[in-house]
């Protein structure tokens, strides 16, 4: 069908430019919905969410609302939120609990938490001799087609067929072990909401910036050297006294972005993975010795060891990008979701987690960042979210017919199927490349 409507995909994406009509053209957003977003593995949330028999929670999944639901045996369900009978929402509310089944508010169908039909009124007298009844799989709620659980995350695919979620996954499965890892009891829980943004831009545009390592020093540049004012101020102050505290670790999370400088970038790497996942290494250094973190260092080790603790605590990793529809800091316990609504809309969901059996210190900590950095009331997202809808606004005029990712390019090193970028290239554009290069297999079907 692709081919029908762009008779040549060449023509829209080479390898180190895209045209722009992929971000603007509402026909190419259809295509990627039932292309990519109703085919691949979609996280949907975590089993944390639903701790309880009947405990549901609504998702998108490209154009389709689902929901995720808790059976009486602990088993989670991915069905779709519609009645099979007259095709009404079931579920209104984003979450809650459907008790021992879920019940239409139309005609009081019910169904049981797989889906599969309960009950019908009057059932015998109003279908007896016709095509439906409890055995007619039309009468039940449409599940997804597939659904697997990783540490607890949860991810649905509406394809019968492709890679399982392992598979699909590979080397970005690391970013689950690597946030589980940290918590002393293996596990991580979600914090029960989460932010939501609604983006005036196509939702590659949010998830090329994800790995972006040129972009912070300059978009967040005015953020980070007010926050370095205010440290530099307070160490002054202390000199002075000859003593007092160094300024709070929330002002690092925020000057980072004007100390780490754009020449600095480089030092960091990416790995570019099939299916157009990918890690950015370089973890901006997050592990102080204050008497917080030497508490969680003290019940780790305790936990696990001092060579497996090392371990842990050594994965280096910033960011990793589960294409198309996540973008997980891991070191911070946060994920972004990515829900597109339409070729110029796209709903983020900013989550983050708890370490289970960590001290909750631990957990203020990543609080704060998800708070200053990811959150929408901070300028660092401010700022990203205001270049998001500028470069959508760009790429809807006719001044310019192409998106370059040239940076570095020839530079990469390709080792079985992984780009890595080569030594100081840390800022190449080697993430979107391995981005749009999914997206044209994809799109190719
Ligand atoms: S639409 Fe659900 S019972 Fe009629
Ligand atoms: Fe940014």
């Amino acid at each position: 069908m692709l081919q029908e409507q762009i008779p040549d995909l060449a023509k829209y994406v080479e390898p180190d430019r895209v045209r722009r009509e992929v971000y603007t053209d509402p026909g190419i957003f259809e295509l990627e919905m039932q292309r990519i977003h109703e085919r691949v593995w979609i996280y949907c949330g975590h089993e944390s969410q639903v701790p309880k028999a009947g405990d549901y929670y609504t998702v998108q999944i490209g154009r389709q609302p689902m929901l995720m639901v808790r059976g009486a045996d602990g088993t989670i369900h991915v069905l779709y939120n519609r009645c099979p009978h007259r095709g009404n929402m079931m579920c209104g509310d984003r979450k809650g609990n459907a008790g021992d089944f879920f019940r239409c508010s139309y005609h009081a169908w019910t169904f049981q938490h797989d889906g599969k039909v309960r009950s019908i009124p009057m059932m015998e007298s109003g279908y007896a001799g016709t095509r439906y009844g409890k055995d007619n799989p039309d009468c039940s709620m449409k599940r997804a087609a597939r659904v697997e659980n990783y540490r607890g995350f949860v991810f649905a695919s509406l394809a019968k067929d492709g890679p399982t979620l392992a598979e699909f996954l590979g080397a970005s499965k690391v970013a689950f072990d690597d946030m589980c890892d940290r918590a002393p009891e293996g596990e991580v829980e979600i914090v029960p909401n989460c932010f939501r943004v609604i983006q005036h831009s196509n939702w590659k545009i949010f998830l090329e910036n994800q790995l972006d390592a040129l972009h912070p020093s300059v978009t967040h540049q005015s953020t980070g050297r007010a926050a370095h004012e205010v440290e530099k101020m307070i160490a002054a102050k202390a000199k002075k006294q000859r003593g007092g505290n160094a300024a709070p670790l929330s002002y690092h999370m925020l000057s980072a972005f004007a100390t780490v400088t754009i020449d600095k970038w480089d030092a960091f790497q990416t790995l570019n993975y099939p299916h157009g996942h990918c890690i950015l290494t370089g973890y901006m250094g997050l592990r102080p010795q204050d008497p917080d973190t030497l508490a969680y260092d003290k019940i780790m080790i305790q936990k696990y060891g001092q060579q497996r603790f090392e371990e842990i605590v050594g994965v280096n990793i910033h960011h990793v990008l589960i294409y198309p529809g996540l973008s997980v800091q891991s070191p911070l316990q946060q994920l972004r979701a990515v829900r597109p609504l339409g070729v110029d809309r796209t709903l983020t969901e900013i989550w983050h987690f708890r370490l289970k059996g960590a001290p909750e210190a631990i957990y203020r900590r990543s609080l704060a960042y998800y708070n200053l950095v990811n959150s929408p009331a901070t300028l660092v997202n401010a700022d990203d979210l205001e270049n998001f809808w500028k470069c959508h606004q760009g790429l809807s005029s006719d001044g310019g017919d192409w998106v370059t990712f040239g940076r570095h390019l020839g530079r990469d090193i390709e080792k079985n199927g992984v780009v890595e970028t080569a030594p100081n290239c840390g800022t190449s554009e080697a993430p979107m490349r391995n981005q749009m290069k999914a997206w044209a297999e994809y799109m190719r079907g």
